[in-house]
């Protein structure tokens, strides 16, 4: 890695006093769990905002050619996949589209298919909206997770059943889905008239030597039915700039999302969304993310090992994608007759470690805790150490 880079990412940025989600903790709390990254973003993305800046006024602002261009040269780049233009549609984030999209695809009271334990918010995107949701539980096997087929089948079938919300790669066990997986995943849905929306905002953070095949690579004759949320906001820590695209094959399907989005109004670039995209999809965004992405490999092994080394009892599962380590803490839990969410708060008063609790993450969730290993090194020592101590007994202190 270019030294000039691990010098950023080992400096991180102190966040305390920026209105952080993240870091709206006590003093002396260390905080783990809102999936957002205590680096500054890349170089180039900084000075196209204060580029814009500069420019001192922020009227309205066009969605561009330029914008377009962004995405599609990133995704023919990267991931061998050509976008055509007219496939993309500007949308404020992945959220407020698949909210967007539970509403026109589906009506109230219909129920909608999640792949848990996933991403807490797609429960507020069905919920909210008066829908149902259809869990169907990932299978864990030896560490990694996968579809239950029949599971899907079954969920597929289920006449009420008219969409499916998907996550690739998954939060929180970071899985990379295969072609043959997703070609599997859109053929049940086609036969059952189930709806998909893929979420592949983590899609640019796997890990160095892999990558993720988009749902838009796929024959665009099977997979009409889908649309997918992408976007620059998780691997350039520009989540509150609030951008992303949606990308639809089918033209009928396409002006449908692109009208809800629009009636919802979140189809409107605020003054550094299409900057910020361009800096992030260009040459020099793309060096910084190569850096990342090894750093990020770099902190998953750190903890890979020193929970093996330490923690033996923690179980890591999955990992080849994003910077969420997924923890089963079945053996604490048992221990303190406790679910994850309890075991988080007991490592929170002991230690000041803040984790994301299993439980919102629905079925699989139950006794796992989510870790962010987004940020500095030295931080993620100390993180780790917190972690320890959380889960001794009292007596072993
Ligand atoms: C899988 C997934 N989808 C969507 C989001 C949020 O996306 P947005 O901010 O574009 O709505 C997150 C944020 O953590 C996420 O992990």
């Amino acid at each position: 890695m270019d030294p000039k880079y691990r010098t950023l990412f080992d400096a991180g940025r102190e966040r305390s006093a920026t209105d952080s989600v993240k870091w709206d903790v006590k003093p002396g709390e260390l905080p783990m769990w809102v999936a957002d990254m205590d680096f500054d973003t890349a170089p180039c993305v900084l000075d196209a905002i204060k580029g814009r800046l500069e420019r001192g006024a922020f009227g309205y602002s066009d969605i561009t050619s330029e914008w377009k261009n962004a995405y599609r040269s990133w995704w023919k780049r990267r991931y061998q996949t050509e976008i055509p233009e007219e496939w993309l549609v500007y949308s404020a984030g992945a959220i407020p589209t698949i909210s967007a999209a539970v509403r026109k695809f589906t009506t109230p009271g219909e129920k909608i298919i999640i792949l848990t334990p996933v991403y807490n918010i797609f429960y507020n995107s069905i919920l909210n909206n008066g829908r149902v949701v259809l869990e169907c539980p990932l299978l864990e096997i030896e560490g990694t997770s996968y579809i239950d087929w029949d599971a899907l089948e079954k969920a597929a079938a289920d006449p009420q059943a008219s969409a499916m919300i998907f996550c690739n790669p998954h939060n929180p066990t970071g899985r990379i889905w295969s072609r043959e997986e997703l070609i599997r995943v859109a053929e049940i849905a086609e036969r059952n008239h189930v709806f998909i929306v893929s979420d592949e905002v983590h899609c640019d953070l796997t890990a160095p030597g892999l990558s993720y095949v988009p749902f838009c690579s796929l024959d665009p004759d099977k997979t009409s039915h889908v649309i997918s949320c992408i976007a620059p906001t998780k691997a350039f820590n520009i989540a509150g700039i609030q951008t992303s695209a949606v990308v639809a094959s089918n033209p009928a399907v396409r002006h449908k999302i692109w009208r809800e989005i629009n009636t919802d109004e979140v189809g409107e670039p605020n003054t550094f969304a299409v900057p910020c995209t361009v800096a992030a999809f260009s040459p020099a965004g793309e060096e910084w993310l190569e850096a990342l992405r090894e750093y990020l490999a770099e902190n998953r092994r750190m903890a890979s090992e020193f929970i093996e080394g330490h923690l033996p009892k923690l179980r890591v599962v999955g990992g080849d994608a994003t910077y969420l380590l997924w923890i089963d803490c079945s053996y604490y839990c048992e221990l303190y007759h406790c679910d994850s969410e309890s075991l988080a708060k007991r490592i929170r008063e002991k230690s000041g470690l803040i984790l994301s609790v299993g439980v919102i993450f629905g079925p699989g969730g139950e006794h796992s805790l989510r870790m962010n290993l987004a940020c500095p090194q030295k931080l993620l020592t100390e993180g780790l150490h917190r972690l320890y101590f959380g889960l001794q007994p009292e007596d072993q202190i």
